[in-house]
């Protein structure tokens, strides 16, 4: 068993937190080139900490090894979020797991009210042909998705919705980022205590929203529901009703909390930056045939997600505390331990990714490969695996294809500076680039 390279230094004096949150790309690429190695040790939020940057041990952590560690998100975000699965390990864990996965697995179930959405969508996109923020336009977008979606609200422009969006910003701004994060507030003290408050705020519109939909089963509307706030088609299938139906220890609390963390801005933010790099990444004139054929292969689409998510992630990586001793890579990882691993480091490793940082749609092309969609951690992986990715690979593939089909853009401003991305709390460019789209005659 091999020493980890690094120091994990003195407690306190030697915590690194405050240079790694500064620039993570920056603090990253010096660790390695200090230890010249991709795995390697530090101190962050005062816990001796392991960065996995390498495509193999990342795996190891995430397959293999996945039993010898726990999530380790609790002491950042279990004030803002409460009980949910994200805290939970072990059987705690998997009984959560089998509930909620199945409501997330078969999306045909969805695939009507997510049309109407997203169709109703494009009847007005882009507005009056003006430079569209298209960062801040789609995460407008899955907000209100997500309010539909996982809330059951049928207006989402209604006041009750904006009234709801805008708890959840307050609820995010004293949120910590997550997977990768430290313990930095984002507006201190004062910003904190709004973020507690605004939970407590949206949680008795959820409870609200839970007790309609249970009236609504029989038939019934909750009265402090307007009728355009609820679902109208008790019927149709929707997720607090499937939710309802799932075998929960506790369902009442554990729906809330799991819708809470539904609508939170994370969900809008993380969408919000992958179709952000996708229109990025295929603005240029040089892609024009690309785009051209890829609206009408879904095949090739699907290789173009698959190269965006490789090169952007919206999340820097996952973080886990090690449940026992253990190795990764052959390197000791003492119990208590805090590692992380960096999907974007993994992702441009170039023992497994050829020129990794070249964007290259067909290297996922399935001739005898030896990389398939799991060689991406964009949504974690293994028994730990985003339980949402089946629903957004469904909606990206929907609404690029759209975009593709209805639309050339190109980019307002300097192209090259759309390569610069912030990458915590969810990566995005560092400047957010406006683009003026062209409906296709
Ligand atoms: C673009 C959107 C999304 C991205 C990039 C994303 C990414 C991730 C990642 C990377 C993880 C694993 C973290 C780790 O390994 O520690 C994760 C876990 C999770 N995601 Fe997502 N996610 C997205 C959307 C969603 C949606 C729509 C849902 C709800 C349906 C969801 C629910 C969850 C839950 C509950 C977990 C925890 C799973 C567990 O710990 O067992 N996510 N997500």
């Amino acid at each position: 068993m091999s020493q980890l390279p690094g120091s994990c230094g003195y407690p306190i004096f030697g915590d690194k937190s405050v240079e790694f949150y500064r620039d993570p790309e920056l603090f990253i690429t010096t660790k390695i080139s200090e230890t010249s190695s991709k795995v390697f040790l530090t101190r962050l939020v005062n816990t001796p900490t392991i960065f996995v940057c390498s495509h193999q041990e990342t795996t190891e952590i995430l397959y293999e090894k996945s039993r010898d560690f726990d999530h380790g998100y609790r002491e950042f975000l279990y004030n803002s979020y409460g009980d949910n699965l994200l805290f939970e390990n072990g059987e705690a864990a998997k009984l959560l797991r089998n509930c909620l996965t199945p409501i997330f697995t078969n999306i045909t179930q969805y695939e009507s009210s997510i049309e109407e959405f997203f169709g109703k969508f494009f009847e007005n996109f882009p507005p009056n042909g003006e430079l569209v923020n298209v960062y801040e336009e789609f995460k407008s977008l899955m907000t209100k998705f997500c309010l539909k979606f996982f809330l059951g609200f049928s207006d989402t422009s209604s006041e009750r919705s904006k009234s709801i969006s805008e708890l959840a910003t307050l609820h995010w701004h004293g949120i910590i980022s997550l997977p990768v994060s430290v313990k930095i507030p984002f507006a201190g003290q004062s910003g904190w205590s709004k973020a507690i408050e605004a939970k407590e705020k949206l949680l008795i519109h959820i409870r609200k929203m839970i007790a309609a939909e249970k009236n609504n089963s029989s038939s019934k509307l909750d009265a402090s529901v307007s009728k355009n706030d609820a679902y109208v088609n008790p019927n149709k299938s929707n997720v607090i009703q499937q939710m309802l139906q799932a075998p929960f220890m506790n369902r009442d609390k554990n729906m809330e909390q799991h819708i809470l963390l539904f609508i939170s801005s994370l969900i809008p933010k993380a969408f919000s930056s992958i179709i952000t790099s996708f229109i990025l990444e295929m603005a240029a004139k040089e892609r024009a045939n690309l785009r051209e054929s890829a609206a009408l292969d879904s095949q090739l689409l699907s290789r173009i997600l698959l190269e965006v998510q490789r090169l952007w992630p919206p999340f820097l990586g996952g973080r886990r505390i090690a449940n026992k001793d253990t190795t990764i890579g052959g390197y000791k990882i003492p119990k208590g331990y805090a590692v992380i691993y960096v999907s974007y480091f993994a992702h441009r490793d170039k023992n497994v990714f050829k020129n990794p940082d070249e964007f290259n749609p067909d290297r996922w092309l399935n001739q005898g490969n030896t990389i398939s969609a799991n060689s991406i951690f964009t949504f974690g992986g293994g028994e730990r695996v985003c339980i949402g990715h089946r629903l957004i690979q469904y909606i990206l593939q929907r609404l690029t294809k759209t975009l593709l089909e209805k639309f050339t853009w190109e980019i307002d401003g300097d192209v090259n500076n759309t390569k610069k991305y912030k990458l915590l709390p969810v990566a995005r460019p560092t400047e957010l680039p406006c683009v003026r789209f062209h409906n296709k005659i």
